[in-house]
């Protein structure tokens, strides 16, 4: 049985580590916020994430998977560290990595045998190197270790899943001895494993998430222009997602990204290649399109429902996407903020994070289901496409609203269908019925 020691219970270690367990490996989970490992200890989830409890539950009980604050008791007798500790945004778009550089200090002051260091959070390329440097400048007596970068692919809400069946492994190191064990402990998930120097693991991670949310800033951009045409861009992304080079993934278009990670990661890139002197043209205009998103969707409703002033206007979500409570980046937020500051009353619904936002919206009453918001309203906003609201009563939510008017951010309606019960209803790139721009 492998020893591993996680570091960090966000979405990304504790999953991590849960999933580890599962696999049969003694997993230690680290962090050094007392209340999340006594809530972690009691079973309670620090996060929102579909069957991280049962997998937490299960490993626990069965003495596999346990929750410490302690790095002594951490790295006793482990082989494996993971690094999976935030690193949020600078003000420029810099990764901040102090949170890696206490940890690499820390395991360089506590380790008492050698250890392999993966680290798994998403960090500016050439950090590997740095952490090997903290690493070895902090350790009291010379012990030997290694560092293996091993990025994460987790969707929020589908976390689990993208652990136990991902895509590929991808492992960056120096020392390829050490990268080899770190992929042994992969070998379960059968799964392509790359493996690769240090430098450019990093990049991989880097490389994917701009490529993704480049392709939904490409669809986004197609949306615009299928409004000016009277195309339909939903049907646009059906026939082209049939072409295997291009498939089907990615080309929802609509309110844009947000979360934790694309955003973050974008901006990040593009700060690394200006800060060699690089041009990162198109990574600006991915990030352009996307903030230019949520402005669209308030001219849309503006045009809908005129003035803002005095009017109710009700939204249908509020995460940045559905199965999570994570409101980081969220559409919702810039979208109330501008509603509010247009002279607006707003209110929402969302399944699960309306704890997590009624800290960052204030002002926004919380309702207790579709049915309570609709009530009034001079407009809808679909903003996240939780699955409950495309099942809908619409006709009850024309009924109680004050003017059937639905603005859908997601296009999880059919415009014809929609026209067709009385609503006034427009999605985004949906070319309104097939009427150009005049
Ligand atoms: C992402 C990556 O997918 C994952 O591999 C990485 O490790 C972390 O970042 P996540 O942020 O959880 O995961 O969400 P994801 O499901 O990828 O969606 C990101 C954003 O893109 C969401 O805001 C979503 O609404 C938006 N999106 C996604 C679209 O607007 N259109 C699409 O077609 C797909």
């Amino acid at each position: 049985m492998k020893q591993i020691c996680v570091i960090g219970v966000g979405y990304v270690g504790l999953v991590t580590a849960a999933c580890f367990a599962d696999l049969g490996n003694r997993v230690i989970a680290l962090d050094i916020n007392e209340e999340r490992v006594e809530g972690l200890k009691r079973g309670v989830m620090p996060i929102y994430e579909p069957g991280l409890k049962e997998v937490v539950d299960h490993n626990a009980r069965s003495g596999r998977l346990s929750f410490t604050t302690s790095y002594a008791e951490g790295l006793s007798g482990t082989q494996f560290v993971f690094i999976a500790v935030g690193t949020p945004s600078g003000v420029d778009g810099e990764a901040d990595l102090r949170y890696v550089e206490t940890v690499a200090r820390t395991i360089a002051e506590t380790m008492t045998s050698p250890l392999i260091i993966v680290n798994k959070s998403t960090v500016p390329v050439g950090t590997g190197d740095w952490v090997a440097d903290i690493v070895k400048s902090h350790q009291p007596k010379p012990i030997p270790f290694a560092v293996v970068s091993c990025p994460e692919f987790l969707r929020e809400g589908s976390a689990i899943g993208d652990f136990t069946q991902p895509h590929r492994t991808v492992l960056g190191s120096l020392d390829r001895d050490a990268a080899e064990k770190v992929a042994q402990l992969h070998l379960p998930l059968r799964a392509p494993i790359v493996i690769t120097d240090l430098r450019t693991a990093e990049m991989i991670k880097y490389a994917s998430n701009a490529f993704l949310a480049t392709k939904i800033s490409f669809i986004n951009e197609i949306a615009n222009i299928c409004e000016a045409l009277g195309a339909d861009v939903k049907e646009v992304a059906i026939g082209m997602g049939y072409d295997a080079r291009i498939g089907k993934a990615f080309l929802d278009a609509g309110l844009g990204y947000g979360g934790s990670c694309f955003p973050k990661d974008v901006k990040a890139l593009a700060y690394m290649a200006a800060e060699k002197g690089r041009h990162p043209q198109l990574l600006r205009a991915v990030m352009d399109i996307n903030d230019d998103r949520r402005r669209t969707a308030i001219l849309h409703l503006q045009d809908m429902v005129g003035d803002f002033r005095g009017k109710l206007i009700g939204l249908l979500g509020l995460s940045f996407k559905p199965n999570t409570d994570d409101m980081r980046d969220a559409p919702s937020i810039t979208l109330a903020q501008k509603l509010l500051a247009g002279g607006a009353t707003v209110r929402a619904y969302d399944p699960v994070a309306m704890d997590v936002a009624r800290g960052l919206l204030p002002q926004v009453e919380m309702m207790s289901d579709p049915y309570t918001l609709a009530e009034g309203c001079d407009a809808l906003m679909v903003v996240t496409e939780w699955n409950e609201f495309k099942q809908l009563d619409l006709e009850k939510i024309k009924s109680l609203m004050r003017r059937p008017v639905i603005f859908d951010g997601r296009n999880i309606y059919d415009p014809e269908d929609m026209t067709a019960m009385g609503f006034s209803y427009r999605g985004l790139g949906r070319g309104y019925n097939g009427a150009s721009d005049k």
